[in-house]
């Protein structure tokens, strides 16, 4: 028998046996309180940035609030938000933090002279960067925007990452990015 799938599933084993050993802990302080506080989509509506007021008509409130805990938690923000904080708000500064509720996900930040990130809020149609929901899924899956030109690859975007999530996951990201306030382009590109 081959060794390593047999040290794999050794592993899988003691994984499963520390997993259950943290629900029992959790149980001893109630197990549905555990799980409540574990909920994405809870998390999500808690990490929504202060000052960022979303739009839920219409719109489905559970993968809104995933969404927002994927958007959040991924990165999104670091590079399609420019700034990425408000003034005496940046963590890395040992500030508390405070993002940029004001210029949210409205793209600005370059990479280089030719690559700037898109403005991803929801267009006028409340469509976000413009795509509808299966041109979105399309540019995270594969990396290209049907909207470019045929052949064409977004660049910097790490799609080869964002593709790998389930369905669910993107579906609620464009639930979340529909939800967000319409901003106009970023009006002082920058690095
Ligand atoms: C490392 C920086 C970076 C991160 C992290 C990032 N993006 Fe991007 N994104 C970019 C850049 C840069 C572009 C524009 C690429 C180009 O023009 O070739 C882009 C383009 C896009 C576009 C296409 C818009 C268009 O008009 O083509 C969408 C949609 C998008 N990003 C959504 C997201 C979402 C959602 C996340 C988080 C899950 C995310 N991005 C995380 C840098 C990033």
């Amino acid at each position: 028998m081959n060794t390593s799938w047999r040290t794999g599933r050794r592993a899988w084993l003691a994984a499963a046996l520390v997993a259950s050993a943290a629900v029992s802990v959790a149980a001893a302080g109630g197990l549905r309180d555990f799980l409540d506080s574990e909920n994405p989509v809870k998390r999500g509506y808690a990490i929504v940035p202060a000052g960022v007021v979303l739009n839920l008509a219409g719109k489905n409130r559970q993968l809104v609030g995933l969404g927002s805990y994927v958007v959040n938690t991924s990165g999104c923000v670091d590079c399609h938000s420019h700034p990425t904080y408000s003034p005496g708000g940046d963590p890395f500064k040992g500030e508390p933090e405070r993002l940029n509720a004001e210029e949210y996900l409205s793209g600005g930040r370059q990479f280089g002279p030719e690559i700037t990130s898109a403005n991803i809020t929801p267009d006028n149609a409340g469509k976000p960067a413009g795509l509808t929901r299966s041109e979105f899924i399309q540019m995270m899956r594969t990396g290209h925007n049907p909207k470019d030109p045929p052949g064409t690859i977004v660049q910097v975007m790490p799609w080869p990452v964002f593709g790998k999530k389930t369905e669910l996951e993107l579906i609620a990201v464009y639930e979340y990015l529909r939800a967000i306030p319409s901003l106009p382009d970023n009006t002082h590109p920058g690095p």
